[in-house]
């Protein structure tokens, strides 16, 4: 239970740090530590003036040291059960290391000034931290008692919602590719661009692929919080339901990024609803895979018939 308990501190705490990350370029701040060796400094000083853009930027970075230290806690617990239960460990191990990588992203992209691809892999590895620890999260659920008639979802539910959990992780990505080339004001009517379905310059045309995206990836979200709500019951519905409002806020939010101008607020938003999206999807996933599991397991703990009754008389 503690070690449950602990996952799920490191899911909040890690939602925290993306929405902390995601202030750091729309305020501008990016470049306001121009150090970082391995180690949170701002300007050399580990605790600055938390002022202007440093309050983002090396906001972030002590964020960022608190969840790695976190999930490296959490790792050291699992190491303790590491003959019990080796793969929780190794998942662990494998957050650790996705951590350090993300702060050493993060830290390079200081060092070489923002290259696009640089800050599209933070953010991509970000979103696959996050999901990782979701995942571990929902491996150390303590069992809980299945319902007497648990609902029978089709298998090829999950693998749709499966499909939807990459499309949206294809999605967030694709977001960063229109943020960090600078695309994001490329179109600026709804929904076509200068009046255009497929507008001719590169960057109007990846600002274009993100609202196709959008219809793409939504449009699988939207079909199978609908056939979950329709098919399952318990924990699948409610995940359902929270993903129908979630996807509606996110899709709201894209278009109000555009209206607005990029309004910093409005931006931040879209990054972590885009995260809580995903995070959803995932639980869902999840969620369905334990269902499916449950009468298969009920079958198997189901006694032999006897040799006797099945002997002859
Ligand atoms: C340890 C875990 C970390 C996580 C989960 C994380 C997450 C994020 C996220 C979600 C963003 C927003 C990305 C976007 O706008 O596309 C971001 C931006 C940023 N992060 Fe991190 N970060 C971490 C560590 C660090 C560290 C250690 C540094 C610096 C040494 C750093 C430097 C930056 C910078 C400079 C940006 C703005 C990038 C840009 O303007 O292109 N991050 N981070
Ligand atoms: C399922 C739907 C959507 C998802 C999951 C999604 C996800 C994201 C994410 C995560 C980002 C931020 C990337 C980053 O910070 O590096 C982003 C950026 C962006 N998105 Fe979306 N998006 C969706 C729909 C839309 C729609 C419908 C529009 C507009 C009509 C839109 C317009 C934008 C714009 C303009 C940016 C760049 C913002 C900036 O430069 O700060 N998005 N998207």
């Amino acid at each position: 239970m503690l070690s449950y308990r602990f996952a799920q501190i490191n899911v909040v705490a890690t939602l925290f740090l993306l929405f902390v990350g995601a202030t750091v370029h729309p305020t501008g701040s990016s470049l306001e530590c121009p150090d970082w060796w391995f180690f949170p400094t701002c300007n050399g000083e580990v605790f600055p003036e938390m002022k202007g853009g440093v309050l983002f930027e090396h906001g972030h970075r002590l964020t960022g040291t608190v969840v790695g230290i976190l999930i490296l806690a959490h790792t050291i617990l699992l190491w303790f059960r590491r003959r019990q239960d080796p793969g929780n460990f190794k998942l662990g191990l494998v957050a650790s290391v996705l951590v350090a990588i993300q702060g050493t992203l993060g830290g390079i992209t200081v060092h070489l000034k923002l290259p696009p691809v640089v800050s599209i892999l933070h953010l991509a590895t970000a979103m696959g931290l996050f999901s990782l620890l979701i995942y571990l999260a929902d491996r150390l659920r303590p069992p809980r008692p299945q319902p007497k008639s648990p609902t029978e979802v089709p298998r090829s539910l999950r693998r749709w919602v499966g499909i939807a959990v990459c499309a949206v992780f294809a999605q967030i990505v694709l977001g960063a590719v229109v943020r960090h080339l600078g695309a994001a004001l490329q179109c600026v009517d709804i929904p076509l661009c200068g009046g255009k379905v497929w507008p001719e310059g590169g960057l109007a045309q990846v600002h274009m692929l993100h609202r196709f995206g959008a219809v793409l990836a939504g449009g699988v979200v939207l079909g199978v919080a609908i056939a979950t709500l329709w098919r399952a019951r318990g924990m699948p519905r409610v995940l359902a339901g929270a993903i129908l409002l979630v996807l509606a806020a996110q899709v709201t939010l894209g278009i109000y990024s555009v209206v607005t101008f990029l309004s910093v607020p409005v931006v931040v938003a879209h990054l972590v609803v885009g995260a809580i999206l995903l995070g959803l999807m995932l639980s869902l996933y999840l969620a369905l895979g334990r269902r499916s599991a449950a009468p298969r397991a009920a079958e198997a703990a189901k006694p032999w018939p006897s040799t006797e009754a099945a002997a002859p008389t």
